[in-house]
């Protein structure tokens, strides 16, 4: 049996910020970080509040959250009781305030209503089931429809002053959760339908937001897109290349979305070689309207360059060779007991994701 569960409510378009005004709730609780607070942009979000709301800020989050602060945000939470929970920010906001309402609410408090506004474009945490946490050294990803929250606000104006390389790192996230959900071996028409409308999006208006950040048209559809592609992976999965950046985003501290980007001509060439893989990419070129999968791999490693993003791990420049080599087998190993990867499209082997990752940090 199949499911396709889409339980958040969206607000988008035109003014969509204008929505939190109407909302019946006085005793709110904002997560979100530092820069989002001292930029103005929290400052423009607490205009639009309810008039009489009483608000509460936590401003800590830090990217890739960790553990140690889900327990503090958590019990802020707690304290304050909201009838209203906000989370304000890119993914690690939105991934924070899951974990720490999904703790808070273990702990005994009545679940509010979890409203997500995001300001990068993005990782969809909008409208997914899923929060990436960091303990220790690893990304763990939790999988719960807990976590979805229960309303999204898409407001393209927060975007505006993400800058040029944050927008190509989470419009090439929106770019491989789109791609890993049309492969994944849970897709279904439903979540096709959904990767594919976002795969073309991002093809028009990632570089054209890229070039020109204040692009309003492709900043609000690549909001869209980033959603739209949430809604695929969080109904079809993702596969091996987020499980790959998880093990290796929880170790050396690169952006997410950089790492899925600089990954991901070395993960489809691995699947394109797999007779049992191929047959998707194919039909995923067609629907883009490339002639075949080769073509589709030319042309994200393109858009890549354009970008500015590296071709290989050990141009990033922050991933010591010696340390590389030395954590390889524990990386394969932690990627392979990644919650993405029972959705990839074939399974792997811990050799393959050796031989993926040695491919990636040479460039070959
Ligand atoms: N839950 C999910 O479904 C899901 C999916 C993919 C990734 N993730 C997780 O999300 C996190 C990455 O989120 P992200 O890529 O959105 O980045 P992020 O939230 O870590 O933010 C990156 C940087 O951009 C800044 N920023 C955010 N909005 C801005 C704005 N409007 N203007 C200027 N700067 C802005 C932040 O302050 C931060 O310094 C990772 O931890 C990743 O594992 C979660
Ligand atoms: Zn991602």
């Amino acid at each position: 049996m199949n499911a396709y569960k889409m339980k958040t409510e969206l607000f988008f378009g035109f003014r969509a910020v204008e929505h939190l005004s109407e909302m019946p709730y006085r005793n709110l609780l904002i997560i979100t970080d530092g820069f989002l607070e001292s930029s103005g942009a929290l400052a423009k979000l607490v205009q639009h509040l309810p008039a009489g709301a009483r608000y509460e800020t936590y401003s800590n989050v830090r990217p890739d959250p960790s553990q140690e602060l889900v327990d503090e945000g958590a019990a802020v939470l707690t304290r304050v009781r909201p009838d209203l929970l906000v989370a304000f920010g890119g993914g690690s906001c939105i991934d924070a305030a899951k974990a720490m309402l999904l703790s808070a609410c273990e702990g005994g408090m009545e679940r509010p209503y979890f409203l997500a506004v995001p300001t990068t474009a993005g990782t969809g945490s909008e409208v997914t089931n899923f929060a990436v946490v960091t303990r220790g050294s690893d990304k763990v990803v939790l999988i719960d429809d807990f976590l979805a929250p229960d309303g999204a606000l898409l407001e393209a104006d927060f975007t505006r002053t993400v800058p040029p390389a944050v927008t190509a790192d989470t419009g090439m996230d929106v770019l491989t959760h789109a791609l890993e959900a049309y492969v994944s071996s849970t897709a279904t028409s439903f979540t096709d339908a959904m990767a594919v409308k976002a795969l073309r999006i991002v093809c028009t208006d990632l570089p054209a937001a890229f070039r020109d950040g204040m692009a309003m048209r492709s900043r609000t559809r690549m909001i869209e897109a980033s959603c739209i592609a949430g809604i695929a992976f969080t109904n079809a999965g993702l596969g091996i290349n987020h499980s790959l950046a998880h093990a290796l985003g929880g170790r050396f501290h690169v952006a997410h979305g950089r790492l899925n980007a600089v990954l991901l001509p070395y993960v489809i060439r691995f699947h394109l070689g797999r007779s049992d893989c191929r047959e998707a990419y194919e039909r995923l070129a067609v629907e883009l309207g490339m002639a075949d999968a080769d073509e589709l791999l030319t042309r994200i490693c393109a858009l890549r360059a354009d970008l500015g993003i590296e071709n290989s791990l050990s141009e990033l420049g922050c991933i010591d060779a010696a340390r590389f080599e030395a954590e390889l087998s524990a990386i394969a190993e932690a990627a392979q007991h990644d919650r993405c990867t029972p959705t990839n499209p074939c399974a792997v082997s811990k050799q393959d994701l050796v031989n993926i990752l040695r491919d990636a940090f040479a460039g070959r």
